[in-house]
């Protein structure tokens, strides 16, 4: 299955996509974590990339629809995927149908008061990708171990600009792909465990 996840930052994606990747045994790509990783590893392209992150803004399309055209032409990409934050804008969603074809896109919804507090409390762990938040009580990263810090672009600033670019670039989508008939939208408030109940019953698993 091809599954793409739609939505605002802080609405839960990454977290969702993790564990519903993991249950269907097919790869989540999150475009957000390959660019943060080529920032860490300081590779040309996390050079190009990292000013952009940092201040809010979105990475350039031509970059981000050349990592995930390399990404899908992957092996474990045979039996489908989640996309995590791609694509994010109307050119990338066209550059997209040219080299994939989405079965399903769901839109996880929240109320736009509970993201700054999501997202100013959100945990992440380098090493491996996993995220958390405080409320939660990890010390270190659950999955290896590592130690777990605020992603720069969870400073308060940044966090305006993404939504704001949110808004004008990336909600378009939700008509976009509303009209080709493949928009499910699902609640991201609440338990994460309902959440996650409810993607496999839109997804018919
Ligand atoms: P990316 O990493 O994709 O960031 P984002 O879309 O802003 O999404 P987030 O990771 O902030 O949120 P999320 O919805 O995944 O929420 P999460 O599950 O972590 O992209 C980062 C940057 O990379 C972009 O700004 C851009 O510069 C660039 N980029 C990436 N893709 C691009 C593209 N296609 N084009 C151009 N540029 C691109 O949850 C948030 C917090 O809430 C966590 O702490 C979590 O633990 C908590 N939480 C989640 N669900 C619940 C719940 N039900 N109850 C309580 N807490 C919850």
């Amino acid at each position: 299955m091809k599954i793409m996840f739609l939505g605002a930052p802080g609405a839960g994606k990454g977290t969702r996509a993790e564990k519903i990747a993991a249950a269907l045994n097919i790869p989540q790509i999150s475009t957000g974590e390959i660019l943060r990783r080529a920032i860490k590893e300081q590779t040309p392209m996390g050079l190009k990339a990292q000013s952009y992150i940092e201040s809010g803004a979105l990475v350039p399309d031509d970059v981000v629809i050349e990592i995930v055209k390399e990404r899908l032409a992957e092996a474990d990409c045979a039996n489908g995927y989640i996309l995590d934050g791609f694509p994010r804008t109307i050119p990338q969603a066209e550059a997209l149908e040219q080299f994939a074809s989405l079965d399903c896109v769901i839109e996880v919804r929240v109320a736009k008061e509970i993201i700054v507090d999501r997202l100013s409390g959100r945990r992440y762990c380098p090493k491996c990708g996993h995220t958390t938040h405080i409320e939660w009580g990890e010390k270190v990263c659950a999955v290896c171990g590592g130690e777990l810090i605020q992603r720069k672009d969870d400073a308060p600033e940044s966090i305006r600009q993404r939504l704001a670019v949110y808004e004008e670039q990336t909600a378009p989508l939700i008509d976009f792909y509303h009209k080709k008939g493949i928009l499910k939208v699902v609640s991201g408030m609440g338990k994460i465990e309902d959440g996650l109940k409810e993607i496999m019953q839109v997804l018919g698993c």
